[in-house]
């Protein structure tokens, strides 16, 4: 069990008196349970590890280094997407109370935003306030008029926001492709429960695109290495967390397009026969095996509609880039 949400919901939390952004700490995942889940992970015949450990503080600012990179195409087809069309979304979208943005990080897919859909709120969501505290300031710096706040929270496993947080009519945003981290039918869950809460706003989505596997693969394994050591930097998360003596030496980056399941692989692979350690276990790992660390789907236009269709989004509408590499969905709830 998770332990209770600790957001303290009182009107004294939405008024501070300096006008400095809100922080609300929903949960933290439970070190126990936590603990468990990555074990059952890495003793599994196809030892697997979730996404989410690619993300500590070293891991979130590889990330935002990867955005940059020539290669990895998908932040900025979108970011030109977004610029292209601002106004034609805006008029789409119609009125937002409150700008809710998933994944916000350092906030700057909202920032390109909120010029054109002037929201009265925005709130930053992000598995923990400690990423979102000096992004969420200097969006408040940039708009003084509007209000502010950040939310931490692993909205993947439990999409909850205080309820007083979310005023008006809501705009979901989930930039990025980061739905193409979940699986096909997880997908279909989250946006069924997005689109409940939405009500009479909606969801603005960003989808990455099937194309030619020359222009997928260098996006996840790019010659500088970066993708590289942000897989591999998984490894030393793990060991914090479980105090387990992954050795990054012994392993290797892999990402590969599985044509058959429309999604990028990326895997850790070992060079060499071994064993890693933690307080009471242990896995051997034969020479050349992997342990699964991402999946990120490729879908077609219409693929997406018909997911946003299932879970519940009557209606949709979506550009795309010139090259066609690149959606944002607009899915009225
Ligand atoms: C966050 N997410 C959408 C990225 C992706 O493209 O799937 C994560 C990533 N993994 C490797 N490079 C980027």
């Amino acid at each position: 069990m998770n332990p209770p949400p600790s957001f303290d919901p009182s009107p004294r939390l939405l008024l501070s008196p300096d006008a400095r952004p809100r922080l609300v700490q929903i949960h933290r995942d439970n070190p126990i349970e936590l603990r468990r889940d990555l074990i059952a992970g890495l003793i599994a015949s196809h030892a697997a590890a979730s996404p989410k450990f690619l993300y500590d503080r070293l891991g979130s600012r590889l990330f935002e280094a990867i955005t940059e990179l020539p290669e990895y195409y998908p932040t900025r087809t979108e970011a030109e997407i977004f610029d292209a069309h601002a106004g034609t979304m805006a008029q789409a979208i119609g009125a937002v109370d409150t700008l809710i943005d998933l994944g916000a990080g350092n906030c700057a897919k909202a920032l390109r935003l909120i010029p054109s859909l002037r929201p009265s709120r925005y709130v930053a969501v992000d598995i923990s306030v400690d990423f979102l505290d000096d992004a969420i300031a200097d969006v408040q710096r940039k708009h003084p008029m509007l209000d502010v706040a950040g939310v931490g929270l692993d909205f993947s496993s439990e999409l909850q926001l205080p309820p007083d947080l979310v005023q008006g009519r809501p705009v979901f945003f989930y930039p990025g492709s980061s739905i193409g981290n979940f699986t096909p039918a997880a997908a279909r869950d989250f946006l069924a429960v997005v689109q409940r809460q939405a009500a009479t706003g909606g969801l603005l989505v960003g989808v990455d695109l099937v194309k030619p596997i020359e222009l997928l693969e260098p996006a996840y394994d790019d010659a500088l290495g970066v993708t590289a050591a942000f897989n591999l930097n998984l490894l030393r998360h793990l060991n914090r967390l479980i105090g387990s003596d992954f050795n990054l030496r012994d392993w290797r980056h892999v990402a590969f397009f599985n044509q058959a399941d429309s999604r990028i692989e990326m895997h850790l692979e070992t060079r060499r026969t071994l064993v890693v350690r933690w307080p009471e276990g242990e896995r051997r790992f034969e020479a050349g095996e992997r342990l699964h660390t991402e999946n990120s789907y490729k879908y077609s236009v219409e693929g997406f509609t018909d997911l946003l269709r299932a879970s519940g989004f009557a209606h949709t509408r979506c550009w795309v880039d010139a090259k066609g590499w690149f959606a944002v969905f607009w899915a009225q709830a």
